[in-house]
């Protein structure tokens, strides 16, 4: 197939006039159709629903140590829950908290903790009036937010097919007041990436100007594949860090909030020995004991990592057609133009999708006329800006199949009416 821009004048005004015509009659269908929601949909809920129904005599109300939980104690979680976020995560049990129901909620803790009373020994972060955090884009808004919150700035780093650009990072972490960076090492939120074993190597190997600098390893994503055996595999950051002697660098998190229920089910946090004592120090101030009725719940249907793959699998029996629905349209419309670039991950909740630089907020508007909402353009990026307004993260976990249909082929005429408009533009 030819390239767009490639196309002469007269080729190029039928193909855009095909795409009008294409879109006008999406337009006249008066449709409502969302691709902003990563979330999971309702029948990946139903597969929890058993998790719901438990009984207090089917679950009991003590832990695998004889705790009642129905009353206080055991701040770092039941030992079956330690232990299978040990294996989730890639820790040992005891360098594991389990925490409520959401592993946000852990990072935005940690940053608070870093900011006022510091890490590792290290100053309060927000004595550093020129505090900064990496930014790998596109990537996940919340931690944006996390980091702009407490009045980091933030420096991009982007992403490349293996992860961010490694060499680019260990330049801007010789920097002593880069304090630390969000990563999404699986999977990662949009563009769907796996962290090659070389990049986890060298962000435990790369030397930091600040001795507490810190990565947040979000693994948000960590065992939801979409190809069982087939998926990405991430390599142990915990392992390299110990070559490296840089344990005191990670914090990783995960929950079960695309496993069992979203904002009803545990988060867990892994880290060294030093970290996960300094984490302690000030849960215990903050807390008596997280919901362990919850922990016990889980700990009922799930023993072993095993049990969670299973889980996954069931849940990708969903999610899959419709991963495949999205690139399968995307592939008809819009391969071999030159017009867009996407991802084509084996697992996580997003699709990202990259058009003609300076057209992405065009290609919004355009959707949003025919009844599609896009994640918001800039979204992916600190600030909600897109320098190059290029990216759009899709979300197509949430709708139908036939729902995802359409919207796919909505976005892909609206990319092409966008490409023909900076074409001449020009
Ligand atoms: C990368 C990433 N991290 C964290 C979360 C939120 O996780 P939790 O529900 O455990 O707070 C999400 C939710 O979409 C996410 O995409």
């Amino acid at each position: 197939m030819k390239r767009l821009q490639d196309y002469s004048a007269a080729e190029l005004a039928r193909f855009e006039e095909a795409a009008k015509e294409e879109y006008k009659a999406y337009q006249d269908k008066g449709l409502s159709l969302n691709m902003a929601r990563g979330k999971p949909s309702p029948e990946q809920l139903d597969l929890s629903d058993p998790l719901y129904d438990l009984t207090r005599e089917q679950v009991g109300v003590k832990a695998e140590d004889g705790t009642d939980c129905r009353n206080y104690g055991l701040l770092c979680g039941l030992n079956e829950t330690r232990r299978l976020f040990g294996e989730i995560i890639g820790a040992a049990p005891e360098n594991v908290i389990v925490c409520g129901c959401s592993s946000l909620n852990i990072m935005f803790d940690y940053v608070s903790q870093g900011c006022t009373h510091g890490v590792g020994g290290g100053t309060p972060w927000l004595f550093e009036k020129d505090r900064k955090m990496l930014a790998l884009v596109p990537g996940y808004d919340r931690h944006f937010s996390v980091a702009e919150y407490f009045g980091f700035q933030l420096v991009n780093v982007p992403m490349t097919p293996t992860g961010p650009d490694m060499d680019l990072l260990e330049e801007l972490v010789k920097d002593p007041s880069v304090k630390g960076m969000f990563c999404v090492p699986k999977y990662s939120n949009p563009d769907g990436v796996t962290f090659s074993d070389e990049t986890v190597r060298r962000l435990a190997a790369m030397k930091t100007g600040a001795d507490d600098f810190r990565v947040s390893c979000d693994l948000a994503y960590v065992v939801h594949d979409l190809y069982g055996e087939a998926s990405d595999r991430l390599a142990n950051v915990f392992d390299f860090a110990r070559q490296y002697g840089t344990e005191d660098r990670f914090i990783a998190v995960a929950s079960t909030s695309k496993i069992t229920f979203a904002g009803a089910g545990v988060s867990a946090v892994a880290a060294s020995d030093r970290n996960i004592a300094e984490i302690k120090k000030r849960m215990t101030v903050q807390i008596i004991g997280h919901d362990k009725i919850n922990q016990l719940k889980h700990a009922y249907f799930y023993h072993t990592l095993k049990d969670i793959r299973a889980q996954m699998s069931r849940h990708a029996t969903f999610l899959r057609p419709k991963f495949e629905t999205v690139l399968r349209v995307l592939d008809e419309e819009l391969s071999g133009l030159d017009i867009a670039r996407w991802s084509k991950p084996k697992g996580g909740y997003f699709i990202s999708l990259d058009v003609t630089t300076g057209s992405a907020k065009y290609v919004e508007e355009l959707c949003r006329n025919c009844g599609v909402t896009l994640t918001p353009v800039g979204a992916t990026f600190p600030y909600g800006k897109d320098p190059d307004d290029r990216n759009i993260r899709l979300a197509p976990s949430f709708p139908s199949v036939e729902e995802i249909e359409l919207a796919a082929k909505i976005i892909a005429a609206s990319v092409r009416l966008a490409a023909c408009r900076a074409l001449k533009n020009n």
